[in-house]
């Protein structure tokens, strides 16, 4: 996959204040660095139809979630999710929020607090919060992904609790993806403990059975319940009559499916095309991944009245 960001924005949220992003510093002591104990989310605004500015996409929800990652990490965020909706379109203002942009609020572990001794710990430990913002359209090829089923287990939540969106985690997913990559694929397809789907590296993952049904695996499956995974099984529901089922899903499956697709902020709404260089379906994105694609954009873009609540417009917050 190759992104296509172009050049960073000038400022960032960063220890209470809107600073110049190039100019943050941090100290190599910084806990964060050392041990994984940092929380994020990856949010996304989009230029919206007419003249109405961008709008954040389920930025509410996105920050629930962020709220819910620092409390798993006793990390305090500085405001209740209104502060931080405003802190995020405060940031978009500044750094000229036209076009389409990629928000990553990052909530970490700093300094062991007088009297801590040294260690890795959770308590006792000061926390920080930044948010960065960078210019992203879409980056995933059009033609859609070619995936690798992983030897790399996806972590379990009785380990790292995988509703949590934990920086150190993504350790899993980079190794994942570097075998993916090494195999000629684009991604990967990570098994639980159990041998049954869990997701891929930053994406929900949903399975179109030679019937027609639609699963994907269940938030007890050690995955990130993703925003978007969710947007994609209401609009599934609402707009085609189709009911998703959440359940196990196996192995097995993916060699069986009609369509495969994967559902997360980054990645939108993508197809699978292979898996281990077999072809899924047709080779192409399926019906149902094409006309969910074509919703998800509309919606996205503020060309789906219906779906208005989910938008958040930057300018007039
Ligand atoms: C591991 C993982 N799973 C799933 C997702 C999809 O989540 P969302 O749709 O909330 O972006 C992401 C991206 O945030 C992720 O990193």
């Amino acid at each position: 996959m190759t992104t296509t960001a172009v050049a960073a924005p000038p400022y960032a949220y960063h220890n209470g204040a809107f600073v110049e992003a190039g100019a943050v510093r941090l100290p190599l002591s910084t806990q964060a660095l050392h041990y994984g104990t940092g929380v994020f989310e990856g949010i996304r605004a989009y230029a919206q139809e007419g003249a109405s500015g961008p709008a954040v996409f389920r930025l509410r929800e996105h920050l629930e979630r962020l709220e819910r990652s620092a409390a798993t990490l006793r990390l305090q965020l500085p405001c209740d999710v209104d502060g931080l909706t405003e802190i995020v379109l405060d940031l978009l203002r500044r750094n000229g929020s036209g076009g389409d942009t990629y928000i990553r609020p990052l909530a970490y572990k700093l300094a062991l607090e007088p009297g801590t001794p040294f260690g890795v710990k959770l308590s006792g430990v000061s926390g920080q919060f930044t948010v960065t913002t960078v210019k992203m359209g879409s980056y995933v090829p059009s033609e859609g992904l070619r995936c690798k089923v992983s030897t790399v287990r996806r972590v379990p939540s009785v380990s790292i609790p995988s509703a949590a969106k934990v920086t150190g985690t993504y350790v899993n997913n980079a190794l994942a993806v570097e075998e993916a990559h090494a195999d000629g694929c684009d991604d990967a397809l990570m098994l639980g403990l159990d041998g049954n789907l869990t997701e891929a590296s930053t994406s929900n993952v949903f399975v179109v059975g030679r019937d027609g049904s639609v699963a994907t695996p269940p938030v007890t499956a050690d995955i990130l319940p993703g925003i978007t995974r969710a947007s994609a099984i209401e609009l599934l529901a609402r707009e085609f009559g189709i009911t998703v089922e959440e359940r196990p899903v196996a192995v097995e499956e993916l060699a069986q499916a009609q369509e495969v697709f994967t559902t997360g902020t980054g990645v939108e709404i993508c197809a699978v095309t292979s898996i281990d260089h077999r072809e899924v379906g047709t080779g192409r994105a399926g019906a149902v991944t094409s006309r969910l694609r074509d919703v998800y954009d509309e919606v996205v873009r503020g060309r789906r009245p219906a779906y208005a609540s989910w938008l958040t417009p930057v300018r007039s917050a």
